[in-house]
């Protein structure tokens, strides 16, 4: 069943029920100001920092679901019709049956329609480029045929910035709420008197006739958003908040005549001031508004709010221009060319932050998160990528080791989680190198980075890469295999935990001192990371001259030789006979084996081991994949591991602590299926590797979105095993590394348009089906319009160049100046 349909012409997801089974989100903003909003209008929004930055109040895990949002009220203010047409135009908060409704997701804005007693009202939510605020265009039309005299309410809550002290420390909190209203716009000013140089404002493009910033006078004590006493009389209360719970509500009385449409415009926003000019008068305690009035002012005009929309919609026809692919299915056209792009946006820009199943206060910018991010994310805003991975390689430590988080904010590792993540600092490796396949950005290398932000300890960005690799070596098990730490990818496979105690983090608990559990997947990950600084040093050598480097660059064949040394180890101590083993645990016991009952085979080792391409000359990897068919494939994915563990086991940690078919006990956990597509393309099977791509692809399991429940355009991190009573259930939608691994899946590895340091490699493996594809494609500066057809059913190529035939899948970098360079390409 559906609830809605894709709009592929308009790039947005058309919701067309209010119910749907969970609410189904999109992101405002792509800069410094964020918002979350949900196909009702719920969510917030927030500065920079989902945690430390939060400028309105949500309340996770609620009943009724999505409390909290940016609220429209409208009403009629005849006294006598207004009880029974009083109505929220999205629906949420009142709940009003409305006589039509329709959300329509688009690139970084929302818009909800909806019509109830002849009143048409379109809602169109956006941050425009380049600034700190959110707009709320509000559309009325009078479609009745008599004038209609109505009221409209705003409501939002705000939120007392830090979102954790803001939900636990009531005792202070309680006291500390501030606003001022000033010419009919609400400034929520807590702690601004203090240490903050930061306020929110609320303002409204029409004359008031009245406001409330204090939430019991306009709610009433009693009551919830759907029943707003305020709004129930018809007018408001002009409270001002002393403390408890500012809020930003306005009211305004629109007279329509027949026929009659109206523009109503809400902007929330965001402003700093100097700290040495907060207030005016200076001695005062009164904000300065001088800077924020002439912002406030430009977007209360309908013009200029157009002129940003449109300014937004180039924007990402410009984003998604850079790759465009035309193939026999829609599904693949859609994800790759609208919504897997846009989510990979989403995935670089929160990171595992902000989500409506990540609460903003819990976790900041992952370190291996925000490395593999990046790998999709990369050719959207390359300047962008590059400014991440600085950031990012920042945070890393001496050792080479990683702070497993940092904060957006302040960009500083999180002390709380710590590191010891022992796979974390591989992953900068994958993501510096895609970076200069795909920009030719060699210079990055060069860059000055301090280690844990440390001054003084700046190093060139190749130094920090060495050290990723030395990091592994320098913690080798009684097997040589690296030593898995507190955790590898997988954060619940704690083998050095031991925590029987209720409450304990596993991510931060550690009782042994791990010298001896090792991880088979952290050992196929370092293959392919020294594979390639391997290339890295081989390009580099030919390419410049050796005084050029700020670094000393050791031969490729130094990198071959630790990723040969490894692979020897993993084929002596981490081959099964039928796939790769998982890990060795605390007491030197092989986990992911024919030797144990539960855990027997993991998703994770066949995918980065064949990935490395361990095994694919000799059929050990084909026998790895197959494997993982036989054992690991469902109709709905591929799951993490089986048999699913039955119990808690104490030297197991969090993987067994989920009950069977959840999350990483036996889940499909969608970010590793990508792998063993990739794999499988490795191998020469189009057809088993799209398979796998359509199964978890959102477009595809629309149909079943009663039973999938999540947003149908975006990869989720979960969908419930074959273990579990739920199965094809899906959970914690956008925030997951799915969506930049399928997006490298589908086009790197099945369109197989992969960038590499001579030019853009042409070597698709697509299904026997598909008698051809065309992809547009930028690179570094150039488009590319490849052309494929299907001559044979196997997966050589031929490649002509702008007429010309070119031996080899590269295609050579055309000369400088070429806007164009025109690809025909035929499979044999
Ligand atoms: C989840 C993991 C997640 C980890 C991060 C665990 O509870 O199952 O998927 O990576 O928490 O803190
Ligand atoms: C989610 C985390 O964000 C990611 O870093 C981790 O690899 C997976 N869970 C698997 O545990």
């Amino acid at each position: 069943m559906r609830y809605g349909h894709f709009d592929d012409q308009t790039r947005e997801y058309v919701i067309e029920t209010p119910e749907t089974p969970l609410p189904w989100i999109n992101y405002l903003g792509s800069e410094s100001y964020f918002g979350l909003i949900s196909n009702t209008a719920g969510g917030y929004s927030f500065y920079k920092d989902a945690r430390l930055r939060r400028l309105t109040r949500y309340r996770y895990n609620n009943a009724p679901l999505d409390t909290g949002g940016r609220y429209i009220y409208l009403r009629d203010n005849d006294p006598v019709l207004a009880s029974a047409r009083t109505w929220s135009p999205t629906w949420m908060p009142t709940r009003t049956p409305l006589d039509f409704y329709e959300c329509r997701h688009g690139m970084g804005y929302t818009t909800i329609r909806s019509r109830m007693a002849g009143i048409e009202s379109q809602t169109r939510y956006f941050v425009p480029l380049g600034e700190n605020l959110e707009i709320w265009e509000l559309t009325l039309t009078n479609q009745r045929d008599q004038p209609a005299d109505l009221s409209v309410f705003s409501a939002i809550e705000f939120n007392l910035w830090d979102a954790m002290d803001d939900a636990t420390n009531f005792q202070r909190n309680y006291s500390i709420g501030q606003v001022e209203v000033v010419e009919d716009v609400i400034y929520h000013k807590t702690e601004y008197r203090e240490r903050r140089d930061h306020f929110a404002y609320f303002a409204c493009s029409e004359k008031l006739t009245g406001f409330d910033t204090q939430r019991d006078a306009f709610l009433g004590s009693y009551r919830g958003w759907d029943s707003p006493k305020v709004v129930e009389a018809g007018h408001s209360e002009d409270s001002i908040a002393h403390g408890w719970q500012p809020i930003g509500s306005h009211h305004v009385k629109v007279q329509l005549k027949v026929g009659e449409q109206k523009k109503i415009i809400f902007i929330l926003g965001y402003h700093e001031n100097p700290k040495d000019a907060k207030f005016d008068p200076p001695e005062s305690q009164t904000i300065n508004k001088r800077t924020v009035l002439p912002v406030i002012s430009k977007y209360l005009n309908c013009d200029e709010v157009e002129k940003s929309f449109q300014a937004l919609r180039v924007l990402w026809e410009g984003l998604l221009e850079k790759f465009q692919v035309s193939t026999p299915d829609v599904h693949t056209n859609r994800m790759v060319n609208i919504w897997n792009a846009y989510q990979t946006m989403i995935t670089f820009n929160m990171s595992r932050s902000a989500s409506y199943f990540e609460s903003g206060i819990g976790r900041g910018m992952g370190f291996r998160d925000s490395t593999q991010d990046l790998l999709g994310f990369l050719h959207l805003i390359p300047e962008r990528a590059r400014e991440r991975i600085l950031d990012v390689a920042a945070t890393q430590l001496e050792t080479g080791g990683a702070y497993h988080q940092y904060q957006p904010l302040t960009k500083r590792g999180n002390n709380d989680v710590g590191s010891g993540f022992n796979d974390d600092p591989l992953w900068l490796v994958l993501a510096v190198t895609a970076y200069v396949r795909e920009t030719g950005d060699w210079g990055i290398l060069d860059e000055q980075v301090v280690y844990d932000n440390q001054p003084g300890s700046e190093k060139p960005l190749y130094d920090h890469l060495q050290r990723s690799l030395q990091y592994t070596l320098d913690r080798l098990g009684p097997h040589e295999l690296p030593l898995i730490g507190r955790a590898d990818w997988n954060d619940c496979l704690n083998l050095n935990c031991f925590s029987d105690t209720p409450g304990q983090s596993f991510q931060t608990t550690t009782n042994k001192e791990g010298k001896v559990a090792e991880s088979v997947f952290i050992a196929g990950l370092f293959v392919l990371a020294a594979k390639e600084m391997a290339e890295l040093s081989e390009k580099l050598e030919a390419k410049d001259k050796k005084q050029d480097r700020t670094y000393l660059l050791p031969p490729s064949e130094f990198y071959m030789g630790k990723a040969a040394k490894m692979e020897s180890i993993i084929w002596q101590h981490g081959w099964d006979g039928d796939w790769f083993r998982r890990a060795y645990d605390d007491f030197s016991h092989v986990l992911g084996s024919k030797e144990n009952d539960e855990g027997r085979i993991f998703i994770e080792p066949q995918g980065i081991c064949v990935m490395a391409d361990l095994g694919i000359e000799d059929g050990r990897a084909e026998k790895a994949l197959n494997s993982v068919d036989e054992h690991l494939a469902t109709p709905h994915g591929i799951v993490l591991q089986q048999p699913a563990f039955s119990k808690y086991y104490l030297h197991l940690g969090e993987i067994s602590s989920y009950p069977p078919g959840y999350k990483e006990n036996a889940s499909i956990f969608c970010h590793t299926n990508p792998w063993i597509m990739i794999a499988e393309t490795k191998l020469g099977h189009g057809d088993k590797a799209h398979d796998y791509y359509s199964r978890i692809n959102p477009s595809v399991r629309e149909k079943i979105s009663d039973l999938h429940r999540c947003e149908p355009y975006v990869y989720v991190q979960t969908i419930a095993g074959r273990d579990a009573a739920t199965h094809g259930e899906a959970k914690n939608s956008w925030l997951s590394g799915t969506a930049a691994w399928n997006y490298v899946a589908i086009t790197q590895w099945i369109l197989g348009i992969r960038p590499t340091y001579d030019g853009l490699r042409v070597a698709p493996v697509i299904p026997s089906a598909w008698k051809n594809f065309e992809v547009a494609r930028m690179y570094r500066g150039v488009r590319y319009v490849v052309q494929v057809e299907r001559k044979g059913l196997g997966n050589e190529v031929q490649l002509e160049v702008n007429g010309k035939p070119v031996k080899g899948n590269i295609i050579p970098m055309p000369a400088e100046n070429t806007k164009e360079v025109r690809v025909r390409v035929t499979i044999t």
